[in-house]
């Protein structure tokens, strides 16, 4: 083979020191390898849990420099207690040998259907419907646009239409592929399909460049697909059931004269998204609505208005039948202390618009609560998010605190996506999530209300018990 020299063996062994890899045995070089790698360390074991004992992975690897470090998710998922079985796209198999997966899965790997050597005639149903999880490591550009789109013209797209299961994703690509705009709106629009992502790193990348692109770590890549297990194995059903949500969502608008209003960027998809997920979870739900440019989900009564001064009434008159009150409403803090009748015209060189502030509809709320309502705001910053949601958290007396970045663009308002951050009165410790859908983010918010009640039902039962 010209031009090809087989890799030398004290090279590999430094390839493995760098990434902290153990070598058990390396029985032939490279092609026909059949490797055991393993994480140096406690941290596989100290996830690796009887919970996942049997849990069945479908791991993708498609075609990128990376498709190596599938391996190592591989190994990671097994050292859990997963059975992993592989799909490779064509191009993957040019920069690694199905063989180094069949060996260390023990299974047959799918690159293509119809090959005469496969053994399940309709594999990428059989495949996908077995499978509690589906991983994709490394996700080149060109099938994360298959996924998005729906095309599914080899095994692993195919697979990806078919599969029921939960879908995790770790990108990997050049840098300026990753930031593309289509690529971006491809991932946005799988996130908002429900699918999980790991963003990739930032750092060098074969090609040279230097940015965000490198296959995400192989360790976070499995304590991520563990940890979608672990919520995928407690069920939320109906776990809601019996409680009555106030939500307010949206913008407020604030009339300055006949033609003209002070507003924010607040779509509404946030209250909304936490609307739909708590009715799924057998809530009863009301919103009261500002301005919004989504529509409201279906199933809840809904309450349109406009000021901040209707929506603080509107919310007073639901508030006694509530059972948990969430502020996700971005209200005004400050309306015009005049409303003009008639249309302000130009006639001046400046114009000085007088303010005045706005009733605090959550503080109030949560300053005149009945027992047992829980009472959830939000911080929307563009800086010092922790500090100040910790602020608000006390300041307003709530239960829990939903912190966001509202400077970032891929996430807060208007955006389909979310990165939050969630400071909980009892622990008052920051838990911070990754970038993720709003109806994702809205189930951990409502898996937080969940905690809560039952924490405030083991303290009553606790002072039941003291009394007697
Ligand atoms: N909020 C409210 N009524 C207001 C202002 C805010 O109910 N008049 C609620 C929001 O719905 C959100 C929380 O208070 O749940 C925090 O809103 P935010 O705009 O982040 O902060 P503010 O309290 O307005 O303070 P600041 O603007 O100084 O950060």
């Amino acid at each position: 083979m010209e031009g090809f020299t087989w890799p030398r063996r004290q090279d590999f062994n430094r390839f493995l020191r760098a990434r902290k890899i153990k070598q058990r045995f390396i029985a032939r070089p490279f092609q026909q390898c059949y490797i055991d790698l393993q994480f140096q360390g406690n941290t596989m074991a100290e996830i690796s849990a009887p919970e996942f004992s049997g849990k069945r992975i479908a791991l993708g690897v498609s075609g990128g420099i990376a498709a190596y470090k599938a391996a190592e998710v591989l190994r990671g998922l097994q050292r859990a207690g997963c059975l992993v079985r592989v799909a490779m796209t064509r191009r993957a198999c040019e920069f690694i040998q199905p063989l180094t997966f069949r060996a260390l899965s023990g299974s047959h790997v799918i690159v293509d259907d119809y090959a005469p050597d496969n053994p399940d005639p309709i594999a990428h149903i059989t495949f996908s419907q077995t499978a509690d999880l589906l991983v994709v490591a490394p996700a080149t550009a060109n099938l994360i646009a298959k996924f998005a789109t729906g095309l599914a013209d080899d095994f692993l797209s195919s697979t990806y239409l078919a599969s029921t299961a939960p879908v995790l994703i770790a990108p990997a690509m050049n840098t300026s592929m990753w930031k593309h705009a289509a690529t971006q709106r491809n991932v946005a629009t799988l996130r908002a399909d429900g699918v999980h992502i790991i963003d990739p790193d930032e750092g060098e990348m074969a090609c040279g460049t230097i940015g965000p692109g490198r296959l995400s770590d192989p360790e976070r890549i499995v304590k991520a697909a563990l940890e979608i297990l672990r919520n995928a194995a407690a069920p939320r059903g109906q776990d809601l059931t019996g409680e009555h949500f106030l939500i307010t969502a949206g913008a407020t608008r604030e009339q300055i004269d006949p033609v003209r209003f002070l507003s924010n960027r607040s779509s509404g998809r946030m209250g909304f998204a936490i609307a739909e997920a708590a009715r799924t979870r057998g809530a009863d739900v009301t919103v009261v609505a500002g301005i919004t440019s989504v529509e409201a989900p279906a199933g809840i009564s809904l309450i349109k208005t406009e000021s901040a001064e209707e929506m603080y009434e509107a919310v007073r008159d639901n508030i006694s039948t509530a059972t948990v009150f969430v502020g996700a409403a971005a209200v005004a803090d400050y309306r015009p202390a005049q409303i003009e009748k008639n249309k302000i015209k130009k006639s001046q060189r400046s114009l000085v618009l007088n303010l005045e502030r706005t009733t605090d509809i959550l503080e109030s709320v949560a300053a005149t609560r009945r027992d047992g309502l829980l009472v959830i705001g939000f911080a929307a910053e563009t800086e010092n998010l922790v500090q100040n949601a910790l602020q608000k958290l006390t300041q307003k007396k709530l239960d829990l605190v939903v912190a966001n970045d509202v400077s970032r663009a891929d996430a807060g308002f208007d955006s389909l996506n979310n990165s939050i951050l969630m400071v909980p009165r009892d622990t008052k410790a920051p838990v911070e999530l990754p970038l993720m859908s709003k109806a994702q983010a809205a189930h951990h918010l409502l898996d937080e209300v969940v905690r809560l009640r039952s924490l405030a039902k083991t303290s009553t039962a606790a002072q039941q018990k003291q009394a007697r």
